[in-house]
């Protein structure tokens, strides 16, 4: 008996749990089922929690091997496996005043769903994330289900998509629409070029479940079809994975702590508090993960840069210094 509750949030993904105080180290049995929560819900959601960097560090490292923070961002002093999310920070090193305005052209082709970091060869597995500065209202976080996106797909369209690869990359542009140069960062990213295969249709390697892997951020054309072909099926695939059926919406509050698998859900982070003139921080740890395969068995193809593990994968002089990140 391991004493948690698992509530579910929403139809189709999402749950809750209770009863756990995850700053502890826990046993096999709350680990199991901790992570049973999560190959059935895709994303769950722990509240009034007690983190700090070395504390959510070490519940990360029981679910796997975590990677460094994040390629083209600096992680806190002493905490090499914390990315940092905050938007006020990222205004700054992309540009200040103009970022607003950059920001809003860049989003006329691109609404933001995404799984995280999909231009790698080997995606993350998962990420926990937790909040430690929160605006008194917006600012949520949105997820979807990816496996249950490709299973409302029809019959004969499922088993198309199946045989189509999708190039992901860092810097994507799925629709043709201009994207914003933003000097340091796009710079940062020309010259180390994340380009992966994948499969469009991928097979969860835990749960054998088949999920719709295709997001607007990263995913850049389908491989081998015209560009007008890429451009109506990814159209299609990203109202597929973003139907409102399909997801759930997290309200944080000081002490929330969500942990999401990065195979088979996308999410959205908030775009409801650009306007406001508020704070919002979180830390992200993120679990490594496998190459995908498809529902052929075949798995990705690496096309540029390096697999995502735990020690800096690009250089670690970041492109703008502001200030210290904690
Ligand atoms: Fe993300």
């Amino acid at each position: 008996m391991t004493g948690i509750t698992v509530k579910p949030a929403a139809g189709r993904i999402g749950a809750e749990i209770e009863g756990v105080d995850i700053s502890r180290p826990l046993d096999a049995e709350t680990i199991s089922a901790i992570q049973a929560a999560l190959d059935e819900w895709k994303v769950v959601f722990f509240r009034d929690q007690q983190l700090d960097h070395a504390s959510q560090t070490a519940f990360g490292r029981q679910f796997g091997e975590l990677t460094y923070g994040h390629p083209h961002h600096e992680p806190p002093a002493g905490a090499p496996e914390i990315y940092t999310i905050q938007h006020r920070r990222f205004e700054k090193q992309l540009g200040g005043d103009d970022t607003k305005k950059q920001r809003s052209y860049a989003y006329a082709g691109n609404n933001g769903w995404h799984s995280d970091l999909t231009p790698f060869i080997n995606p993350p597995a998962g990420a926990i994330l937790r909040a430690e500065v929160l605006p008194e209202y917006g600012g949520d976080t949105q997820y979807t289900n990816l496996v249950a996106a490709y299973e409302g797909l029809s019959d004969p369209f499922k088993e198309f998509v199946s045989t189509l690869r999708a190039e992901h990359r860092y810097g994507a542009n799925w629709n043709g629409m201009p994207r914003p140069s933003v000097s340091g960062f796009s710079q940062r990213v020309e010259q180390n070029s994340l380009v992966a295969h994948h499969p469009v249709v991928r097979v969860h390697p835990k749960t054998g479940e088949k999920a719709l892997f295709v997001n607007p951020v990263y995913t850049d054309h389908i491989v081998g079809v015209s560009p007008i072909e890429s451009r109506l099926i990814l159209d299609y695939l990203f109202d597929e994975i973003s139907r409102p059926e399909y997801t759930v919406r997290f309200r944080w509050a000081p002490g929330s702590v969500i942990f999401w698998d990065n195979r088979a859900t996308a999410h959205i982070p908030p775009r409801d508090i650009d306007h406001l003139d508020v704070a919002r921080k979180l830390h992200r740890v993120t679990l490594v993960g496998e190459v995908p395969v498809g529902v052929d068995g075949r798995e990705s193809e690496l096309i540029e840069g390096p697999r995502l593990g735990s020690e800096p994968v690009f250089s670690t002089t970041f492109f703008r210094r502001t200030e210290p990140v904690s």
